[in-house]
């Protein structure tokens, strides 16, 4: 053989070689994680308490994880809460990212198609740490890299609630989601670094900020750039999109204290404005039906039954960050 001939094919070779070589070591060392824990999480009455509200009202763990009735204003939840569904259709909480392939898991405890089988441990590590059961990496829509702010006593508490919901027997499929998002999604997960504890309840803004964190307000109401990354400069200014064709087409309201552009309402206001939706909540006032394509993903519905003091740390939170100039029009009427 010619010797350009023999080093055509070894580059050749080095061209196959080279990325094989290189996945193998992404998918041998990636994503990072660490054992489950052996803990067995406490499952009395305060707990249980605990971890339904914040389940149910304030991290909204159902709002992705359930189907939807798309016709009606706020998307409320249909049929079982937590049988999964795929996000494809209802995209509710991350607007642009509509990944065919993409699913929020069934996390009922259903023995076969839920986390019925799963370990507390388990279950805690996926919520934080962003890998399943077998160690495969969940993708980053399921907000794990927030919840890793999440304290041990509050995640505790969401997995006792867990046990007690009501188990679905939906199927389904674990995402797949193309090149080049599942390699990057490798590099996402990380084991916590020890224990994690929430701000006192006393310290209303940083309390306020850990529950805005915990119930996605800063991930839905501040814009992504081009690489996914959380614009600061528009950091709650809202803007963010909403698209769904037929369900909805709306943007993220501005949060900041921006005296022309930003949120106007006082404490009062706004605490009123989320527990207006109560009725409607607990099935006592019927939820309007909206001209199609016109719903909102604001989770008012799950939000209706959040405490008035977490609204108002909240609220005081939501004073203190830097006021940002920025109009948008939600496109959506309440
Ligand atoms: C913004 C949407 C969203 C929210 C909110 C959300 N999840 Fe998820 N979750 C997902 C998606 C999507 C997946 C599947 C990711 C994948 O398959 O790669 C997932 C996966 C999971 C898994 C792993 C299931 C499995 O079979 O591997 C658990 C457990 C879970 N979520 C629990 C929760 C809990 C508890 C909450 C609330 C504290 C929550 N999720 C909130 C989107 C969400
Ligand atoms: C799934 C995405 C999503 C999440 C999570 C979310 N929002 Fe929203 N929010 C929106 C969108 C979109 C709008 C605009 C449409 C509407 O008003 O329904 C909105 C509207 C609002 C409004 C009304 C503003 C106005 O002047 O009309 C307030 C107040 C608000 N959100 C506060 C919050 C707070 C506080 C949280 C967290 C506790 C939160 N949102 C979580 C998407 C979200």
């Amino acid at each position: 053989m010619k010797r350009w001939k023999k080093a055509l094919l070894g580059c050749g070779g080095a061209l196959v070689a080279i990325p094989v070589i290189l996945a193998g070591v992404v998918f041998l060392f990636f994503p990072k994680s660490a054992p489950a824990s052996a803990e067995r999480v406490p499952r009395d009455a305060a707990t249980l308490r605990r971890g339904e509200y914040l389940f149910r009202h304030v991290a909204d763990c159902g709002g992705c994880h359930s189907h939807h009735d798309e016709t009606r204003f706020g998307l409320p939840i249909l049929g079982t809460p937590g049988r999964g569904f795929g996000l494809r259709r209802g995209g509710v909480a991350f607007g642009g990212a509509k990944l065919p392939g993409l699913y929020a898991s069934n996390i009922t405890p259903h023995p076969e198609h839920g986390i019925g089988r799963w370990t507390d441990g388990e279950i805690l590590r996926a919520i934080r740490e962003g890998v399943s059961r077998d160690g495969r990496p969940l993708f980053m829509a399921m907000p794990y890299s927030n919840y890793r702010e999440m304290s041990d006593e509050d995640a505790r508490a969401i997995v006792a609630y867990m046990r007690t919901m009501t188990p679905a027997a939906d199927v389904v499929p674990a995402s797949s989601v193309g090149f080049p998002l599942v390699v990057i999604q490798r590099f996402v997960p990380r084991p916590l670094e020890g224990p994690v504890r929430a701000p006192p309840r006393s310290n209303r803004v940083a309390y306020g900020r850990y529950l805005s964190t915990l119930a996605s307000c800063i991930e839905c109401h501040t814009q992504r750039d081009d690489r996914g990354d959380m614009r600061m400069d528009l950091f709650l200014a809202g803007g963010r999109p909403f698209e769904e064709p037929g369900v909805m087409h709306a943007r993220s309201a501005n949060l900041t204290p921006d005296p022309e552009t930003g949120m106007q309402m006082t404490e009062e206001q706004f605490v009123s404005l989320f527990h207006s939706f109560r009725e409607m909540a607990a099935g006592h006032a019927e939820i309007p039906q909206v001209e199609r394509g016109k719903s909102t993903p604001m989770p008012w519905f799950a939000f209706a039954d959040m405490e008035a003091d977490d609204l108002r740390a909240i609220y005081a939170y939501l004073r203190t960050v830097r006021p940002i100039r920025h109009r948008v029009s939600t496109g959506v009427r309440r």
